[in-house]
């Protein structure tokens, strides 16, 4: 009995995160496929989709094991006016994942974009002054998360603060509070809840030097401050007519490497309509690659698409012409992404 039990205690621990060797079948659905890798799969949700098309939602909710508010988070959403919470639809996400198991990437506690109007137009008129601006910001915050606290396993703290030359971005944050805002708003989340995994988020960070090295060296200089930031999120919107960004995997060693969690958190692959089957095969290449460059980074945990239907995507109203990025089609039919997806196995 006692040798039995120093057995066990001397068995070696088991990996914190065990990943599956290779799975001898192909998944059945990106549920399924995230269940074989061992990471989570997420989608972008469109409220208005989920209130209303019932074979929007049940997909959804039979493909994913991860959600992210398309828009029902941002600041806009939820205080149109000022001291006016508006939760509903947030609150209407944050129980449908619940019902299904579904855990939350909150998006986005700070951006550029996407701030109402009664903060935007009270900085440029000067009625609100960087002390004050500094107060809201943290209110807005701490109310924010601890809402939601113990529900959203990640937030997006700070959404695109670094412009495609490197330096950081001249938003209303930076002019107003100097660069300590992002320090700042990764402690009052992390007050709020500090079980919340928090991440500084990006486009073109798949690829673009300056902008690499300067999120680098924010999340260097953040940690060595004792700051709370524990992951690098990469939008991930490819188009086709680009090239594949081949070092992506690398640079996701780079973060990985300062101690963070990674995860593609809006990963579309765009292309110049019209669709035709050459296209797709080439977006289906793209989704594959980008599956197969997270797996092969341990600490590349989630991959996360904006938006799964071609029915209700931003592509199209944003770059003219364009369209076709996700992985079903207008009637949820899938495209060859979608099974290039499900085909991909294990872990390298
Ligand atoms: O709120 C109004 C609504 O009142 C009105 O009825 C409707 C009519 O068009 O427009 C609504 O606002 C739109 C909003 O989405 C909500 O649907 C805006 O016009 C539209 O510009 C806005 O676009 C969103 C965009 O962020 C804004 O920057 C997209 O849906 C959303 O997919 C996109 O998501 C961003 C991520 O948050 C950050 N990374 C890039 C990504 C793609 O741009």
């Amino acid at each position: 009995m006692i040798l039995a039990l120093a057995l066990v205690l001397a068995a070696p621990a088991p990996p914190a995160h065990p990943h599956p060797h290779p799975h001898p079948h192909p998944a059945k659905d990106l549920r399924q496929l995230a269940q074989q890798h061992g990471i989570k799969i997420g989608t972008a949700v469109d409220i208005a989709a989920l209130r209303d098309e019932p074979d929007y939602r049940q997909r959804l909710n039979r493909e994913f094991t991860h959600v992210t508010a398309e828009n029902a988070m941002k600041w806009e959403s939820v205080e149109p006016e000022r001291g006016v919470y508006t939760w509903d639809d947030a609150d209407a996400l944050v129980e449908n994942a619940r019902r299904n198991h579904q855990q939350i990437r909150g998006h986005t506690l700070l951006w550029h974009n996407q701030l109402p109007a009664w903060l935007t137009s009270g900085v440029e008129d000067g009625t609100i002054d960087a002390t004050e601006l500094r107060e809201i910001l943290r209110e807005h915050i701490t109310t924010q998360v601890r809402r939601y606290k113990g529900k959203i396993r990640a937030w997006d703290v700070v959404n695109e603060v670094v412009e495609e030359d490197g330096s950081l971005r001249q938003s209303i944050w930076l002019q107003h509070l100097g660069p300590g805002y992002i320090a700042d708003a990764f402690r009052w989340a992390h007050r709020a809840d500090p079980h919340a995994k928090l991440f500084i988020n990006d486009y073109n960070l798949e690829w673009n030097a300056p902008k690499i090295e300067t999120t680098l060296s924010i999340v260097k200089d953040l940690k060595a401050q004792g700051v709370p930031i524990h992951g690098i999120g990469f939008q991930g919107h490819l188009g086709i007519q680009y090239d594949y960004p081949a070092d992506w995997a690398n640079v996701m060693r780079r973060f990985a490497d300062l101690g963070l969690e990674v995860a593609i958190t809006e990963l579309d692959v765009r292309m110049v309509l019209p669709v035709t089957p050459e296209k797709l095969a080439t977006q289906a290449e793209y989704y594959r690659r980008a599956l197969t460059d997270c797996l092969s980074v341990r600490a590349c945990r989630e991959m996360t698409v904006w938006g799964f239907t071609d029915r209700h995507s931003w592509v199209p109203g944003w770059f003219e012409g364009e369209g076709a990025a996700t992985l079903l089609d207008e009637n949820l039919a899938p495209k060859p992404a979608y099974k290039a997806l499900l085909a991909v196995r294990g872990r390298k």
